[in-house]
């Protein structure tokens, strides 16, 4: 049934242009995914009302964009060279490799392997420590490589140039820094969409505090963080949940940590992680690198080491997020009707002007001209390449909240049909008022 659900999400997606297969055309690339025109609107739309909210509306935040790229010594300081690693075990019967923490146990010594429900042996089939950091040659010879690694997480971009924001903006602690960008897995669980992909985008705030203020910042953070998936992206308040980390699950760098879930078509996963890392970051960078990272506070005249609190979220899971949540079948005149319900915010279009009959001149001519005039006000469409009834269809399916339908009427009395995605009621109003009604109803504008 959740298989189900997420194939019918998959093939949907591709076929109204949110997310296609990574290198398509040569069969794909496991876990790699493409966005498509509509994806592509829709996710930068996520990441801008992200930064909107925290980079420009806030004065403790400020923006960064660091390299993909970065130092072996960053890694080693992280801990990722050395603990950034999956335990994987071979099926003997079907030969799939499992990530021994997602398998089912069967009891204390063996587990079940979730393609064929073969009972594997974990000692006897000698798991394996894999390093899931990509790293990449950079060096012009062959045969005298050197390597970079392509960061796993935006966090260590941050972590790395605390001392130079913080000596040029003069910020004081508390403050964080914000950065959205890509990160790089190589992930052996496959097959779970852009859920996990090898190669993903973050948006993360390293928010520095001082070691008293810390726990108190992480509670405001998770509830800050809860409540922008609420009332920034309209996700339903039933599809998220709170999951604090069992102290056996921490990463390494964690003294305490709580994820948002949200209910995937697979069921109820992590949407963004929110932890404290203590200082463990700002320490190990300190002493691998030998640069002093610790903060003179003016004021109390003490110097620290700034603890972390960290909320961490994946564009491409709030994308999933947004997408499922809004994802709607109905039954309408015994057909199908799919439809996105997003907030208007974060559809592609906010509306679609369409005219009634493509082979009267003088009516494409009016909608288009009605296009021209609200395209720079509101982000619209205008769609003549098929009959009414499909062009409607197409519209929900990409989650357009109104739709304009110029018809021959409207050449004499000035006023144009516009219909509610969502209730599919349809008012007749005049032409001088779209722009007006639309803002009202969206409350934007
Ligand atoms: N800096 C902390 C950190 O990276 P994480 O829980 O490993 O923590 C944070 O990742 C978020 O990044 C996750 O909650 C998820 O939204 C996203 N993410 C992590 N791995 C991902 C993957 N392979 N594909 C897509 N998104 C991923």
């Amino acid at each position: 049934m959740a298989e189900d659900k997420l194939q019918k999400i998959i093939s949907f997606c591709k076929r109204r242009g949110f997310i296609f297969a990574g290198s398509d055309i040569y069969g794909g690339i496991s876990s790699i995914w493409d966005y498509g025109p509509m994806g592509v609107k829709i996710k930068k739309k996520i990441k801008d009302i992200w930064w909107g909210t925290y980079v420009d509306q806030r004065e403790d935040i400020v923006g960064l964009d660091s390299s993909i790229i970065m130092h072996e010594g960053v890694f080693r300081a992280s801990g990722h060279l050395e603990g950034f690693t999956d335990l994987l075990v071979d099926c003997p019967q079907c030969k799939r490799r499992n990530r021994v923490d997602k398998m089912e146990k069967v009891d204390d010594s063996t587990s079940r392997c979730p393609d064929c429900n073969f009972k594997i042996d974990i000692k006897t089939c000698k798991p394996r420590k894999f390093n899931l950091m990509l790293k990449t040659n950079m060096s012009a010879t062959e045969d005298q490589p050197y390597y970079g690694y392509l960061r796993p997480e935006t966090a260590q971009g941050i972590f790395v140039n605390f001392k130079n924001v913080q000596d040029t903006t003069h910020k004081k602690i508390p403050f964080g820094i914000a950065q959205i960008g890509k990160a790089f897995r190589n992930e052996v669980t496959t097959g779970s969409f852009i859920f996990r992909m090898k190669e993903f985008e973050q948006m993360e705030i390293e928010f520095f505090t001082s070691p008293t203020e810390a726990d108190a910042w992480h509670a405001k953070w998770i509830d800050e963080r809860f409540n922008f998936y609420i009332n920034k992206l309209g996700i339903n308040k039933e599809n998220l949940r709170l999951r604090p980390h069992e102290k056996d699950e921490l990463a390494h760098y964690a003294k305490a940590c709580t994820d948002i879930e949200f209910n995937f078509p697979f069921g109820w996963s992590e949407l963004e992680g929110i932890a404290n890392r203590t200082d463990f970051d700002l320490r190990e960078h300190s002493r691998v690198s030998t640069k002093d990272l610790s903060y003179f506070d003016q004021e109390t005249k003490e110097r620290f080491m700034p603890h972390v609190i960290e909320p961490s979220a994946g564009v491409d899971r709030t994308f999933f997020a947004v997408l499922s949540n809004a994802y709607h079948e109905e039954i309408v005149n015994d057909k199908t009707r799919i439809v996105l319900k997003f907030k208007p915010e974060i559809a592609p279009y906010r509306a679609a002007i369409l005219p009634l009959l493509k082979n009267r001149p003088e009516l494409v001519e009016l909608a288009k001209n009605i296009f021209y005039g609200i395209k720079d006000k509101i982000p619209a469409q205008y769609d003549d390449s098929a009959a009414i009834g499909k062009l409607y269809r197409r519209q929900d399916e990409i989650g357009t909240p109104f739709c304009v339908t110029v018809d021959v009427e409207t050449l004499t009395d000035r006023k144009i049909t516009i219909r509610d995605r969502d209730t599919m009621q349809q008012d007749r109003i005049d032409i001088s008022r779209i722009e007006e009604f639309i803002n009202n109803k969206t409350h934007l504008g």
